[in-house]
């Protein structure tokens, strides 16, 4: 990067970056590039946001609050309008806003990260518009505008952190299902990542419609994704339906959020569950005989790991702190996602910290799996919670009350020997694969993929709109 105070960033091109902090290079002058600022739909941000294009793509107004934000963002970084049009504000994370913006450079690079060109002989392309292209004579012609995510990351997130994201990105590209990082910028101690724009709709507006072929597409298309990740020695961490941007009506996904990934074994640390089940009983804790309470002067040494990630979608191991995380805890999230799917309840777990977490699997899996679980990682669970029974209840059971279709249920015509159809039967089977309390026997993204229930042929999508 041009500026000193950024050096670790500095891995995504420093051509782009010398371009945006304010010096225009040979390429830029030769291009056109004027031509293209001087255009009047290519100016900055809010002005445009009732235009055409935006009203049929993002029917709804921009909020005053937003235009204001996005022009200020847009005018302060500097050599931003050069490049990018903002047109929207499209997420707001923990660590990042996310903006829709047209790409006013599109033709002077290469694009081979974009899917949709790729697949144009085989997609209709929506109404083009017409615009000044700035190259020579003949330069209006009818160019559809090309859109991009510009994921602006909270300045208050540290360097390495961003680096670590941007590198992940970078060492991912390659695969469909996982977004690529097309390139990234800073300007003083603002980064942003330029990724694909991808039409995608919220979760919460279709989870409860999907049938068993759209289930199967939606997590061919997710386990492909991690099976890519994972190749890579990669953990995402943050596996949840905001962070998979799925258009059902096309069957197209991509997983997104890079910011808690991390290599697998980073910080790792030796942990029981390394070990196998009678080397483990060697390795026992000392025996601790359980009682009511804390102890008032706890004597044992304090467990650090890495506990990153989402309330209801952190793995038991993530919550008993285990030292030696693996990729297996995003196949657990990945389970959480289809639990919610199938029990058309979102979000399901809902617990406010960790403790809470571990009641809820323990509710689900029963006391004796979860002490099970508790002693592989070298911990003790111990509830006196009523609710948590022995054995837990079935998933074919969670599903079928969380549906109303037992006598439990709020329906009086429902009965207690209601049953899944067969294909929810085998999507069950499929759940118990995700949600083995033991990493070690959990189905790995490769194994998902090859099981019945993901194997069966796809459902044949229709051909996406642009
Ligand atoms: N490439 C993209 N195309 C379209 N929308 C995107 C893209 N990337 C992100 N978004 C939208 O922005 C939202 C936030 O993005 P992202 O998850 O990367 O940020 P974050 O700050 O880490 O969020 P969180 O803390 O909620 O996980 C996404 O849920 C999605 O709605
Ligand atoms: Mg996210």
């Amino acid at each position: 990067m041009a500026e000193g105070d950024g050096a670790e960033l500095d891995m995504t091109g420093d051509e782009i970056d010398e371009d945006m902090t304010g010096e225009e290079s040979d390429e830029e002058e030769a291009s056109g590039q004027e031509d293209i600022e001087g255009e009047e739909d290519a100016q900055s941000v809010s002005s445009n946001a009732s235009s055409e294009e935006e009203n049929s793509d993002d029917p709804d107004r921009i909020d005053p609050a937003i235009s204001e934000e996005m022009e200020r963002f847009a005018h302060t970084f500097k050599g931003f309008e050069k490049r990018y049009r903002l047109v929207n504000k499209i997420g707001e994370g923990t660590f990042s806003s996310v903006y829709k913006a047209e790409d006013l450079l599109y033709d002077h690079y290469d694009n081979s990260w974009d899917i949709d060109y790729k697949d144009e002989a085989r997609w209709a392309a929506p109404p083009s518009k017409r615009r000044r292209t700035g190259r020579g004579n003949n330069d209006i012609e009818l160019v559809r505008p090309k859109y991009v995510a510009i994921k602006k990351i909270y300045v208050t997130s540290s360097p390495s952190r961003i680096q670590n994201e941007l590198e992940l990105l970078h060492d991912l590209s390659g695969c469909d299902s996982v977004v690529p990082l097309i390139t990234a910028f800073r300007y003083q101690d603002q980064v942003v990542a330029v990724l694909p724009y991808f039409k995608h709709v919220d979760f919460r507006e279709y989870f409860r419609e999907l049938t068993i072929p759209h289930i199967r597409s939606y997590f061919k298309s997710l386990f492909r994704a991690l099976a890519h990740v994972h190749a890579n020695g990669i953990i995402h961490r943050d596996i949840k339906p905001t962070n998979f941007l799925y258009d059902y009506r096309y069957g197209r996904g991509v997983l997104v959020d890079f910011g808690l990934a991390e290599r697998e074994g980073t910080d790792s640390q030796y942990c029981m569950c390394q070990h196998s089940t009678t080397d483990r009983k060697d390795h026992r804790p000392p025996t601790i005989t359980p009682s009511i309470g804390y102890p008032k002067h706890e004597t044992r040494p304090s467990r650090r790991a890495n506990r990153a990630g989402t309330r209801g979608f952190r793995a038991p191991e993530v919550l008993f702190k285990c030292t030696n995380q693996t990729t297996k805890i995003d196949i657990w999230s990945a389970g959480v996602i289809l639990l919610t799917i199938l029990s058309r309840r979102f979000p399901f777990f809902n617990s406010s910290d960790d403790v809470d977490a571990m009641i809820e699997i323990a509710t689900i899996f029963g006391k004796q799996r979860m002490k099970q679980c508790a002693a592989l990682h070298g911990c003790v669970f111990e509830s006196t919670i009523p609710t948590i029974g022995e054995r837990g209840f079935t998933l074919e059971k969670i599903v079928l009350w969380a549906t109303n279709r037992t006598a439990t249920g709020s329906s009086k015509d429902n009965r207690d020997d209601a049953k899944l159809d067969r294909d929810e039967a085998l999507v069950i089977k499929f759940l118990q694969r995700c949600f083995e309390l033991d990493p070690a026997k959990r189905s790995s993204a490769v194994e998902a993929l090859q099981h019945e229930f993901l194997a069966s042929p796809d459902w044949e999508s229709p051909e996406p709109e642009h």
